[in-house]
């Protein structure tokens, strides 16, 4: 557990007012034609892995499992050429990366067309105001169990200070995830024939099993690592032996720096620690284990202090055995150092989430259940299935028929029957909403949103009432696009949606994503500004409803025009 906990008490050092940060956000709209352009070309290839000892297909990116890092400053213009040489369709999606007003390149199929065998689509990620540790990874069908994976770090521009030593030795990628022996395609067959999966096979760190992988790293100093669990649906807890680690960032928010002995990583969170290699010269295991399962599955990597000369030895160590408590424990005790800065030059405190009036509430409860005999998982009762056309693309070119908004509830139906919709929930832009994730099964969640992040203000066990509101932490919650809600309990967070567009609200546990615990959120208000929101890119992928076939008629006539 936490070794020092630096306290709870409020700090609020800055006078800079809501209003003011307001004004600040709105420009965030505006392109700036003087950031940096990064220009990548990423080849998507299938090749032969066997990281358990088993060979199987995995997703490649330029020929290497798993895909490279993504190294850029806040603020920077990415421009990623992906060029799909699978034998299916592909789409890449970017865990935590924001997009304002662009959820024309968030790469999820409610919002853009798949890239076809033999074809490519350059994706524009304007990284702005982003500052911290994400990845990306393939969003369709089953393809996350095949690798594509890769992690996504954003460095703080020239001059803008960090609150923690810059100067580490190393900055190091620590990608962790389940892992199946079994293809993708098998995967998504048992799923698509309604039955559940497995327990996964092991635990892969940065794509290789037990063992596989070694940090060297130097005596006597610190260095960051930045670690992510990219998996399919297993809680992770992260150790490694003989150090304690400084917790200094979470998907983007400087926290205030406490020191651990482990940390539990949920699926699809992000977290960044300061390392000070002050150990005797030999190696040392880093030890990954599930949480929250009937199994413990554990797996190692090596760190190997240059010029050692020992092995790890001892037993490779395991995570706390407490489950639930140790966990929600440590889970409240990470906070924003609010006097800290993010990407930009001023206070991390200084929004004030705590002072905003909540405008609506959105009561999200999961469950499991069959529809016709075959495995589902829904939010509200409605499980989601996708459509022919990406959300966005009809919602932008008036395309009637492919989904309505309203097609979920926002709070627990009780117990009506599941039902199959291609769920779309209506919210006004700029409006700052309460979101209660309600768990009332016996299974550890964990929750994501596109385009944004939230303030995670409150968890506890058991049922959620109004009353719970009373133990929100209105000071200093931290900032984050993924949580965790544990078994029977609850997770309350804060969103300002002030990113217009059609974002992805999902269940990071995959069989369950791909299963139907998902659903968009149309975050609009009338009137289009392209301050408020881009137009559909150019090079945009049309299929479906949405396909050119379509608009032929209109098309010959503008040709004729211009002849
Ligand atoms: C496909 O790649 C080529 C370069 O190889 C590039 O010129 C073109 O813009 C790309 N197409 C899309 C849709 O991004
Ligand atoms: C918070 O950030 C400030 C400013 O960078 C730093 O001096 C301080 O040590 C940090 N406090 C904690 C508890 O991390
Ligand atoms: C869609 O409908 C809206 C409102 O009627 C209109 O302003 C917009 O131009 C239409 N978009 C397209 C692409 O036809």
């Amino acid at each position: 557990m936490s070794l020092t906990s630096s306290g709870h008490v409020a700090r609020r050092t800055s006078f800079c007012c809501f209003f003011f940060t307001s004004l600040a956000l709105l420009c965030v709209f505006v392109t700036n034609a003087e950031d940096p352009y990064k220009f990548l070309t990423w080849r998507i290839t299938s090749g032969t892995i066997s990281p358990l000892g088993v060979r199987q297909q995995a997703i490649l990116i330029n020929g290497i499992f798993p895909g490279p890092d993504i190294i850029c400053n806040t603020n920077d213009n990415l421009m990623i050429n992906v060029i799909n040489n699978l034998p299916e369709p592909f789409l890449m999606s970017w865990n935590g990366i924001q997009q304002r007003g662009n959820s024309w390149q968030d790469g999820v199929y409610g919002t853009n067309c798949p890239i076809l065998p033999g074809m490519n689509f350059t994706y524009h990620l304007h990284v702005k105001d982003q500052i911290g540790s994400f990845f990306y990874f393939p969003s369709l069908g089953f393809h996350k169990a095949a690798g594509g994976f890769g992690g996504i770090r954003i460095l703080r521009r020239p001059n803008i200070p960090l609150p923690f030593l810059d100067s580490t030795a190393g900055d190091i990628t620590v990608l962790i995830g389940d892992w199946y022996n079994y293809n993708h395609a098998h995967l998504k067959d048992m799923l698509d024939h309604g039955r559940r999966l497995p327990p996964p096979d092991g635990i892969l760190i940065n794509g290789r099993g037990p063992r596989g992988t070694t940090f060297t790293v130097s005596q006597g100093q610190t260095y960051r690592f930045r670690i992510s669990n990219v998996g399919l649906q297993s809680s992770l807890n992260f150790m490694i032996q003989g150090h304690t680690m400084k917790l200094v960032e979470v998907e983007g928010t400087h926290t205030q720096q406490t020191m651990y002995t482990s940390l539990d990583v949920h699926v699809g969170q992000s977290y960044s620690v300061l390392v000070n290699t002050d150990q005797p010269l030999k190696d040392y295991y880093i030890a990954v284990s599930t949480r929250f399962t009937k199994r413990i599955l554990t797996s190692s990597a090596i760190l190997h202090y240059f010029c050692s000369s020992h092995p790890a030895s001892g037993p490779v160590p395991h995570g706390p055995r407490g489950q639930l408590d140790w966990s929600l424990n440590q889970a409240l005790s990470i906070r924003t150092n609010l006097t800290a800065n993010g990407p930009r030059p001023n206070p991390q405190g200084s929004y004030h989430y705590g002072q905003i009036s909540v405008t609506r509430t959105i009561r999200l409860a999961n469950s499991a259940g069959l529809i016709t005999g075959m495995q589902r998982y829904a939010i509200n009762s409605i499980s989601f299935v996708p459509s022919d056309t990406p959300l966005k693309l009809a919602d932008y070119l008036n395309i009637s028929g492919v989904f309505h908004v309203g097609s979920i509830p926002d709070q627990p139906t009780g117990s009506s029957a599941m039902q199959l919709q291609t769920s779309v929930m209506g919210a006004e832009h700029k409006s700052f909403v309460e979101i209660v994730f309600e768990n009332s099964e016996n299974y550890i969640q964990s929750w994501h949103l596109d385009g944004h992040n939230f303030f995670l203000v409150g968890m506890d066990k058991g049922g959620w009432t109004v009353a719970s509101r009373k133990q929100y932490n209105l000071e200093d919650a931290v900032s984050r696009c993924t949580t965790q809600v544990y078994p029977k309990s609850w997770t309350a967070v804060y969103v300002g949606l002030d990113n217009r567009g059609m974002w992805n609200l999902r269940s990071q546990n995959w069989p369950r994503q791909y299963l139907g615990q998902q659903f968009y959120l149309r975050v609009y208000a009338p009137g289009s500004s392209p301050r408020d929101e881009n137009p559909m890119p150019p090079n945009a992928i049309r299929c479906g409803k949405a396909s050119l076939a379509r608009c032929k008629a209109p098309l010959k006539f503008e040709d004729h025009h211009r002849r």
